[in-house]
């Protein structure tokens, strides 16, 4: 019979001895395995007499015990220990940037919608805001659209249902009324452009219920159409970055400016593309004018002091233009293929020291 105290020993040197868990393993098998020298001794148990089982039979137990011990507590100690030396050999630094799984990117219309506030900004126009949702005040009657008139109908209107007053809120047509906010609440000289999203009841590959403009307005002394011409021919060539702009006004009708107009610019359709600033085609690309005195009088500013110029524009159209997207409708579908393809990293802030994209 095996000496069992060397057994013992030699069982919980090996364990001490074990430097990893492999190694332990290895010394759990050779002990407490199917073929383990433990596992023989409780095996032989069997054949004993029953005096002999007696007394041999708890200093097997407790050897057996006492060796699966030391291998639990060896494990413990080299499971914290591995632990422990992983933990010491990762470091994580908190300041990179998370690795990009599904990338977000930045809609092209909010892309462009930075490069004209910063454009804008350049040439000292401050950004103003006004609501999605509007009253019949600010979106029309302020703007000198007279009661009834066609003009409130072309707009295609989502208005609300009456509240109890009466009063019928409505989503904004245009952002024509933050012109009426602004000089509500500023006092001359005023130069602001306002970016933000305007809804009509329309829908086909040119036109959807909601899509995004930016205005411009500039009230001031002795304020001219040249000044007008100058901002925005200044405008389009940073935007569409060329030195060859060529623009010419159309006469048109709104009814929040006298004269009003709108302007096209010089642009090239061979190709199945439209380059601004070559060839000899035209392309409508806003609308503008001089403010109507009605609209200045509606706001207390006396127009025989101060005179003004404003302009409208689509936004969206101006990122399809720039960017190359074909239907006005996949701005808004929320396709991510779609976005990933024309999206921009937002990374990419349209600043005038680096370009615009
Ligand atoms: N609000 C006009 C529209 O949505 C665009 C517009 C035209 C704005 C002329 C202006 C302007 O400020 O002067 O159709």
């Amino acid at each position: 019979m095996t000496d069992l105290s060397v057994l013992e020993s030699d069982l919980l040197g090996a364990v001490a001895a074990a430097s990893d868990l492999a190694a332990l393993e290895e010394v759990r098998v050779s002990a407490l395995g199917k073929h383990g020298s433990i596992s023989a001794l409780l095996k032989g148990m069997g054949a004993m007499s029953p005096d002999e089982r007696k007394e041999k039979g708890p200093l097997i137990n407790g050897l057996r015990d006492r060796v699966q011990t030391a291998i639990a507590e060896r494990k413990a100690a080299l499971e914290e220990a591995a632990l422990s030396a992983k933990l010491a050999a990762e470091r994580v630094d908190l300041t990179l940037p998370a690795p990009p799984r599904r990338k977000g990117s930045v809609h092209p219309t909010m892309q462009v919608m930075d490069e004209l506030v910063e454009i804008f900004a350049q040439m000292g126009f401050e950004v103003a805001e006004g609501p999605d949702i509007e009253d019949d005040w600010h979106n029309f009657t302020a703007l000198n659209f007279p009661p009834k008139h066609p003009a409130r109908e072309m707009h295609d209107t989502f208005f609300f249902n009456p509240d109890e007053k009466g009063e019928r809120k409505l989503l904004r047509t245009h952002t024509s009324p933050v012109q009426v906010r602004t000089m509500v609440s500023q006092k001359p000289p005023i130069r602001i452009v306002a970016p933000g999203r305007v809804f009509r009841c329309d829908s086909d590959q040119t036109h959807t219920p909601m899509f995004h403009q930016i205005e411009g307005l500039v009230i001031d002394r002795d304020i001219n159409m040249g000044h007008l011409k100058w901002t925005l021919e200044t405008f389009l060539g940073r935007y569409f970055e060329t030195d060859t702009v060529a623009t010419r006004f159309r006469p048109h009708h709104f009814p929040f400016t006298e004269p009003s107009a709108e302007m096209d610019v010089r642009c090239d359709r061979s190709g199945g593309e439209v380059k601004v600033g070559q060839g000899d085609s035209w392309l409508e690309i806003l609308g503008c004018g001089m403010v109507h005195p009605n609209v200045l009088r509606q706001v207390g500013i006396d127009p025989n002091e101060f005179q003004g110029f404003a302009f409208g524009l689509g936004v969206d159209r101006l990122a399809m233009l720039k960017y190359g997207m074909p239907d006005l409708r996949d701005m808004f579908a929320s396709d991510t293929r779609w976005l990933q393809h024309y999206g921009f990293s937002a990374y990419a802030v349209p600043n005038a020291a680096t370009g615009l994209d």
